[in-house]
């Protein structure tokens, strides 16, 4: 019975391209997880969009001078562009300025406010008199009150992850033009969302949730310990989702309250687009349904506390299964800082090298569990050491071998020895350990199983070096290149999701036709009597000087950097 699965992956602020903190932290990771389960049969639905509302678009439309509308369509078409190139197979890669997503945001805010769970209060807004001008939570810095770092923003800690109210600050201002101005704390009537109501509930269904990583369980219970307080969800705002209640024409919903309603606005748009506009309903309604959610670990409470919140206060639709938020990945040893320009852009690695060495380096270093980081060392000695080395030469003397010795045809094996019935016990075995690692979304631990089938391989052929034995048992040799073969085809599995592009190369190199993605998960063996085409090398080796010349590009002005 095929499973189906809804997977929602965080949604970029359209406020400049994609750089590799996103790719680790939640596209890559979903993309992987995505392939693997259409390979295996199963209904994927995966969606999300550019976040187009919000302190960080503004922000940046008003250092670019353009309004934020034309902001984020310039940086949507850099995502869409980036997914493309880099494999990211988004079912559909929406905004958050369309209409549907504005109807479908009103819709369940209508039936949260009809069931009593949003009710008008007051609230202590951030004003600064020098610009006579409510300010939006972002733009507002001071102390953290829970942790003490000192540049926090007044609507999340960069350094705890703690949410906040830049009224909670500790010595609050409003930096402008390289200026501290300070703030003044007036009250508005706004509207709150009543996430008290939920806590309990809440409580209920995150206790049993033991597959979950435990540092995003963690922090989730220690969260609801603290207590949920009502939440503001409307702002003093021109720029967002309108509030379809009268007397609040002059302001908008905040920017996280709509925006996680995104993932089911874009469901409702792939199954409109499809031509099936109920399509969408399988996947929100059907408790069978398993919905994972990707991350990175600043998204965290958003996605195990407040989208949940909302979901059980409209009714019945689905809760998240899993949100298996990664860690940060740090740069060079550095954090991430789009505004030093300490970041590696999408579109400019893209625009230098191939897609597949990356999502290989960044899944085999992937924040899973821990930051990691990302340098251009360990970038270039995983590609020579690894993909080159390992995987690369494992194909390509098995190819060789064939194309000289064989016709360029899969070898008629007779019967198997027990070294070669050893290896393909073993990639039977690897096919059916990484697809568990992807499902328990440990995408390391299956890589690692692919490359451990790689290695061993190596190793069988070392030995059985049937260079040599091509000399003095023919067939043997061709029983060996036969086994070899197999771990092949194996690979073309357990790889896939890691290394699409090459994948396919594979596919054709074993000589079969069609898409790779329309094969199932499962080690199809080679026919004998296949014709193989020519060998051509499926990664290759990159100079030692790479290190040197993509170091010395960042830290440097000239390319788009936003503030994040
Ligand atoms: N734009 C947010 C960020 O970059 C993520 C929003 S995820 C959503 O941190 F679900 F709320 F859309
Ligand atoms: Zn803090």
């Amino acid at each position: 019975m095929p499973e189906r699965i809804f997977i929602g992956v965080a949604w970029p602020y359209a406020n400049g391209p994609a750089h590799l903190g996103h790719i680790a932290g939640a596209y890559l990771p979903a993309d992987i997880f995505a392939r693997y389960h259409r390979r295996r049969g199963n209904d994927v639905l995966m969606v999300s969009g550019s976040d187009s509302h919000g302190a960080p678009i503004t922000m940046q439309a008003e250092a670019e001078g353009i309004p934020p509308a034309q902001l984020v369509e310039k940086y949507h078409a850099t995502f869409l562009d980036a997914w493309e190139r880099l494999g990211i197979t988004f079912d559909t890669f929406t905004t958050t300025m369309t209409d549907n997503h504005r109807e479908t945001v009103q819709e369940l805010f209508r039936t949260l406010m009809d069931k009593g769970y949003i009710y008008p209060g007051t609230m202590k807004v951030a004003y600064s008199p020098d610009f006579d001008r409510f300010l939006p939570d972002r733009y507002v810095r001071g102390t953290c009150p829970k942790c003490a770092f000192e540049d926090a923003r007044g609507d999340q800690c960069d350094n705890c992850g703690s949410m906040l109210d830049p009224v909670d600050l500790r010595d609050p201002v409003y930096i402008r033009d390289g200026k501290r101005h300070p703030i003044e704390v007036r009250d508005t009537e706004h509207l709150f969302l009543k996430l008290s109501a939920f806590e309990e509930r809440l409580r209920e269904w995150v206790e049993p949730k033991t597959h979950w990583r435990p540092n995003v369980r963690n922090f989730t219970r220690g969260f609801l310990k603290e207590g949920l307080k009502d939440r503001a969800i409307t702002r003093n705002l021109d720029w967002g989702v309108p509030v379809p209640v009268e007397g609040y024409e002059d302001k908008r919903l905040y920017v996280w309250f709509e925006a996680v309603i995104g993932y089911l606005s874009a469901s409702k748009e792939w199954a409109r687009a499809k031509g099936d506009p109920e399509a969408w309903r399988p996947f929100w309604e059907d408790p069978a349904t398993k919905s994972y959610y990707f991350v990175g670990k600043d998204n965290i409470p958003f996605h195990t506390i407040i989208w949940p919140s909302m979901l059980m206060g409209s009714g019945d639709l689905n809760l998240p299964h899993d949100v298996p938020a990664n860690e940060f990945l740090t740069l060079e040893g550095k954090q991430l800082s789009t505004s030093r320009n300490w970041a590696v852009w999408v579109p400019d690695y893209l625009d230098r090298f191939p897609p597949d060495p990356l999502r290989f380096h960044l899944a085999a270093n992937m924040p899973e569990t821990s930051d990691s980081d990302f340098s251009w060392a360990e970038y270039v000695r995983r590609n020579n050491d690894e993909l080159v080395a390992t995987f690369g030469n494992l194909v390509h003397r098995v190819l060789t071998q064939l194309e000289r010795n064989f016709e360029a045809r899969v070898p008629d094996p007779g019967d198997l020895g027990p070294a070669d019935r050893d290896l393909l016990e073993r990639a039977e075995a690897a096919v059916e350990a990484a697809a568990a690692s992807i499902e328990a979304a440990r995408f390391r631990e299956a890589l690692n199983v692919g490359m451990g089938l790689a290695r061993d391989a190596n190793r069988y052929l070392d030995k059985q070096a049937p260079w040599r034995q091509i000399h003095e048992d023919k067939a043997g040799a061709g029983r060996t290149l036969y086994a070899s073969l197999c771990v092949l085809a194996a690979l073309d599995v357990v790889l896939y999701p890691f290394l699409p592009f090459s994948a396919q190369r594979l596919h054709e190199l074993l000589g079969r036709t069609g898409r790779v993605e329309d094969e199932p998960w499962e080690a199809a063996w080679p026919l004998p009597g296949t014709a193989l085409p020519k060998p051509v090398p499926l990664f290759t080796k990159l100079d030692d000087s790479v290190v040197e010349e993509m170091a010395s590009k960042l830290g440097t002005s000239g390319e788009a950097g936003s503030p994040s």
